[in-house]
């Protein structure tokens, strides 16, 4: 998209349609936020487009010290999809307070921090340093981080440990900051983590994390990636993604979900809000296309208006109504009329 299209995109007038939403008992003005990794903290994506008009920037995850992450290769391409192994590569607490979470605060984006770490009391601590931090509207947990006390058990994975960590979290987290866990799709049941996580006292999920990956290149005859592994996103695990946030919303229909999984498209950010999801974050999508967020938000916005939804909240979770139901006025001429019918609700034919 070229810079005169997006000022186009963002100058143009959204439909008169309420996009706020509540995430944990805080109302971001609409629901489009940027994912964790796949934008920094924000300062690139504002060079393309205002980041203040998003509902959030969810800042890569960062952990107590500086870190160099994996060795590289750390990207791969893949069929409609990305595999990385970055390794959450950052610069620690300290250096993230001073300068990323300050600019945010300056620039008057509402910031949601990703944290990360190996133990935990290294989550325990991240959460210390952020209390009363301006600027700070959410924090996200990324639990899809190896746990250094219980040989490399993906906290993730363990409904226990993804307990324990957000116990600690939300412990010492400012009581009106809503502290979600952010889940991964690589496990036999998300809901009963989900339910784990929430008990633990998460105000929300975050679904999806990457899903574990691996190309092997046949020339080299070689693992691709440096660190052999990586984790897979973009448009190849969106049915996941959304099949994840159906799943938890299913489970736990009063818990708000922001969730992400290659979202291009507004549609595509509509299928996962019509899942269940209050929010969405727009990640692997960014690289190609910097607009991406603003973009999906205003496509997003038409996408409930020609729906005929006057507000952003009547469509969450829609997609779970039970079908509907009708007696043909006449007998259904092979016989079949003892059965009821199902009838398809009328729906857009919209290209993606
Ligand atoms: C390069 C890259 C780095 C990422 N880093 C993080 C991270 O630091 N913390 C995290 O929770 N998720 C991280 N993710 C996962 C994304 O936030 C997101 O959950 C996932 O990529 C699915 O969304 P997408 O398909 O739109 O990218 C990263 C993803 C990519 C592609």
């Amino acid at each position: 998209m070229s810079e005169l299209t997006v000022r186009h995109a963002e100058a143009a007038p959204l439909p008169d349609v309420d996009l706020s939403t509540s995430l944990g008992g805080v109302t971001f003005p609409n629901p489009v936020f940027t994912a964790s990794g796949c934008a920094a903290a924000g300062q690139e994506l504002d060079q393309f487009f205002d980041i203040t008009a998003l509902g959030g920037v969810v800042t890569k995850s960062i952990m107590l010290a500086p870190r160099s992450g994996r060795p590289t290769p750390r990207m791969a391409e893949t069929p409609s999809g990305m595999l990385n192994s970055i390794g959450l590569q950052g610069p620690g607490i300290e250096a993230f307070l001073e300068h990323d979470l300050a600019w945010l605060a300056d620039r008057g984006a509402r910031a949601v921090v990703s944290i990360a770490g190996g133990s935990v009391e290294d989550y325990a601590k991240l959460a210390m340093k952020l209390r009363g931090r301006p600027g700070l509207a959410m924090v996200e947990v990324n639990i899809s981080c190896p746990n250094v006390e219980d040989r490399g058990q993906v906290f993730a994975c363990d409904p226990g440990a993804a307990a324990a960590v957000v116990q600690a979290v939300r412990r010492n987290t400012d009581t009106r900051i809503p502290v979600f866990a952010k889940l991964s799709p690589d496990v036999t049941d998300i809901a009963m983590i989900a339910r784990s996580c929430v008990n633990a006292g998460a105000d929300g999920l975050s679904v999806i994390n990457t899903l574990l990956g691996m190309v092997i290149d046949t020339a080299t005859m070689r693992p691709v990636l440096g660190g052999v592994t990586g984790g897979l996103s973009g448009p190849a695990i969106r049915p996941v993604a959304v099949r994840c946030v159906w799943q938890v919303h299913q489970a736990l229909p009063d818990v708000p979900i922001l969730g992400m999984g290659g979202i291009r498209t507004g549609l595509d950010a509509l299928e996962f809000v019509l899942a269940g999801a209050s929010a969405v974050s727009v990640g692997t999508t960014v690289f190609g296309d910097p607009t991406a967020p603003v973009r999906v938000l205003h496509e997003l916005a038409h996408a409930l208006a020609q729906r005929g939804f006057g507000r952003l909240e009547d469509a969450i979770g829609l997609a779970h109504r039970p079908p509907e139901i009708y007696v043909p006025e006449e007998p259904d001429p092979v016989g079949d009329d003892q059965l009821p019918l199902v009838r398809q609700p009328v729906g857009f034919e919209e290209e993606r």
